[in-house]
């Protein structure tokens, strides 16, 4: 059982907890990531990205979009609760060095993983250009924490709600055709975004890392649930990941994967609002199990 210690709303639909979990925070690195689990039992294993940790405190930091039923449980938990099953950390650190300069660019709640990554490429002494976007101002988050670390915060809205009102690709290609260009992209959002950012980068040879957050099931390499397309050749999101060369992913492939229980996850999010809203009128429906 792991304590949540704090729980945060950064936005609608975001949220912010801070997990007892002193053997992980001792451990992780940036870019690695945890499965947790709600209920042993029945409930499903998510992966989630370790924003941030204390080894002092002994606690780790997940940032988390409701978008599931699992996700929806989650949310609904505070301060004092626990959570069941939590492993980690898992996949490989960010390779981090000096580079140069180094643009990271985080689309949605593609942020919250980026965010270790840019206190680790600051900390190794690049210069650091971060791009933010978000559909609209409310779906902004980190963006202080962001700001600490860039030497250049650039915040784009789909909607020009705050910011400038533009993708994230075009201030990218703008960056790319400074001279001198930068050394390397991190780019960490939703797979469309990180699929345009690597064709925005492709012509001017600028080397992109990726991080891909697709289905998981066991974490550790046998299920064969996160396997990708790269180079040609099928790999693991889980252990061989969750970094890659954006310009060697298959994309497509990995987009259509992410649709492949699209019917069971509806199912799955329709049932656990159902469940939820009779908890919360007091009358538990008996029978029903929330699983994913
Ligand atoms: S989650 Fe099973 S092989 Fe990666």
């Amino acid at each position: 059982m792991h304590r949540i210690i704090s729980k945060k709303q950064l936005s609608e639909d975001v949220f912010m907890m801070r997990i007892a979990a002193p053997l992980i925070a001792s451990e992780r690195r940036p870019g690695q990531f945890v499965i947790i689990q709600l209920d042993t039992n029945y409930g499903e294993r998510i992966p989630l990205t370790i924003a941030n940790a204390d080894p002092q405190e002994g606690s780790i930091t997940i940032i988390f979009q409701v978008v599931g039923g699992t996700t929806r449980r989650l949310a609904a938990l505070n301060e004092g609760g626990s959570i069941e099953n939590l492993v980690g950390p898992l996949g490989r650190p960010t390779h981090i060095e000096k580079f140069g300069t180094v643009v990271c660019v985080g689309g949605g709640i593609g942020v919250a993983p980026l965010y270790p990554i840019v206190q680790g490429m600051k900390q190794a002494g690049n210069r650091l250009i971060v791009i933010m976007g978000a559909r609209t101002k409310a779906l902004l988050i980190l963006e202080d924490e962001m700001r600490a670390f860039s030497d250049e915060l650039i915040v784009c809205t789909d909607d020009g709600s705050y910011g400038r009102k533009a993708l994230v690709t075009a201030p990218l290609k703008e960056l790319c055709e400074r001279n001198p260009k930068p050394d390397l992209t991190v780019a960490i959002g939703p797979p469309i975004m990180m699929k345009f950012c690597a064709e925005t980068t492709r012509p001017f040879g600028v080397p992109t890392v990726v991080s891909l957050n697709t289905i998981m099931v066991d974490g550790t390499g046998m299920c064969g649930g996160c396997r990708v397309t790269v180079g040609g050749k099928t790999r693991f999101v889980c252990v061989d990941g969750p970094e890659f060369d954006g310009h060697l992913v298959d994309f497509d492939n990995m987009m259509k994967r992410l649709k492949a229980y699209k019917d069971q996850e509806d199912h799955a999010r329709d049932l656990c609002r159902l469940e939820m809203e009779m908890e919360k009128l007091n009358q538990p429906q008996k029978g029903t199990k929330c699983t994913s």
